[in-house]
């Protein structure tokens, strides 16, 4: 790796790839856009810091992770060019995609439109479903590592790049494996990931390109997996009024805390993704129903297994709708409809006086 003499973070070239400007910078190294010279080609290098080339169980690691994903070739998933170290730098070269991240394309585009949030679900699921096949999970799927390019289609980068350092003892300064808002119950335990750790992955990026915000988020990242693990998810549909009420279901059953609720497969998410109808809507009562969560979340499942059965207009307020002597039920009345009460009460009052003063 040759030295740029005037930028001195930056260097001039890696292997034979001449650097032209830094992409970014992740937990997990950085980024540049570089010339594959001479074939004149613009590919994107992830170089991984330094301290991990003197470690031989990462060299190891590292070699079998890249050869599995650059073995990988899909339409939805970054290209691996080629490999490799230079000086003590391991790098990888791959697939430049001119576009942008989907976190900055849901910061730029403040409401993602219903058909384009579909549109790209489908495609990620694509390229999931390809890895998964070849029996390679992301590990770290966020908006960050999927890519949109100007003809608005996904590529999804660092397929396995989080399994390269996931049980290495060096620590990269200000950086954890994995991310806290998009980590599945069993990954912030510290338990074993599979293929359903990336569904629930994808369940909160399609939430946050709904709502612009993932479900759950705070101040640090230990707050954030206890929540993962303990807090049950805010409907969608509360935060934005045209979510499909297909896609809030998908989405729901998606992020599931425990494994066995969640989607088995993302084909099976995929086939769900298909069936949304767009202009069918989540009832307002529904989203007014939120703190009845308990029974919104048994509904969903029942809901999802009855599309299958082929009842497709069920709610997801059958459960609710069937707790109507519940105390809970009643309480929810007063709570959304309490100045109705009030004047049903008020007006009661008024009749009983004018009957009795007679
Ligand atoms: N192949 C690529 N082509 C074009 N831009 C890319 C490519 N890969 C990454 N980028 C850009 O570089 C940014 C930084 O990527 P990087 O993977 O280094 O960081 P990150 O995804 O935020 O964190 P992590 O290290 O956890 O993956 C991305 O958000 C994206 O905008
Ligand atoms: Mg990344």
């Amino acid at each position: 790796m040759s030295k740029n003499k005037y930028l001195d973070l930056m260097p001039a070239s890696i292997g034979k790839y001449k650097i032209l400007g830094k992409l970014g910078k992740g937990g997990m190294g950085d980024i540049y856009k570089a010339m594959q010279e001479p074939l004149n080609r613009i590919v994107a290098i992830k170089v991984l810091p330094p301290q991990f080339s003197r470690d031989d169980e990462f060299a190891k690691r590292f070699e079998i992770e890249a050869k599995a994903i650059s073995l990988l070739q899909h339409q939805n998933i970054v290209t691996i060019h080629e490999y490799g170290e230079d000086d003590g730098y391991r790098y990888i070269a791959m697939q430049f995609i001119d576009g942008m991240d989907l976190g900055n394309y849901i910061a730029e585009t403040k409401v993602v439109a219903v058909s384009d949030i579909i549109d790209f679900s489908k495609q990620i699921c694509r390229g999931l479903l390809y890895a998964h096949h070849h029996n390679v999970v992301h590990r770290d799927i966020k908006p960050q590592n999927i890519l949109l390019d100007k003809n608005n289609i996904i590529h999804i980068t660092d397929f396995g790049i989080a399994k390269i350092f996931s049980t290495t003892d060096i620590t990269v300064t200000g950086s954890t494996v994995g991310t806290p808002e998009y980590m599945s119950p069993e990954q912030a335990q510290g338990k074993k990931i599979d293929a359903q750790s990336d569904i629930y992955s994808l369940g909160i990026v399609m939430y946050e390109m709904l709502t612009r915000k993932p479900p759950f988020v705070a101040n640090n990242s230990m707050a954030v997996a206890y929540k993962q693990v303990h807090e049950p998810p805010m409907p969608p549909s509360v935060k934005r009024k045209d979510t499909p009420k297909q896609l809030e279901l998908i989405i729901l059953k998606a992020i599931k805390k425990d494994k066995r609720d969640r989607y088995e497969s993302v084909e099976e998410l995929l086939t769900h993704l298909d069936m949304v109808d767009p202009s069918e809507r989540v009832d307002r009562q529904t989203q007014l129903f939120h703190p009845t969560l308990k029974h919104a979340a048994a509904a969903d499942d029942q809901r999802i297994t009855d599309r299958r059965g082929g009842d497709r207009r069920g709610g997801i307020l059958d459960g609710v709708h069937r707790s109507v002597f519940s105390g809970e039920y009643w309480r929810t009345m007063w709570r959304i409809n309490w100045p109705t009460w009030l004047a049903l009460a008020a007006l009661g009052g008024a009749l009983a006086v004018h009957v009795f003063k007679r």
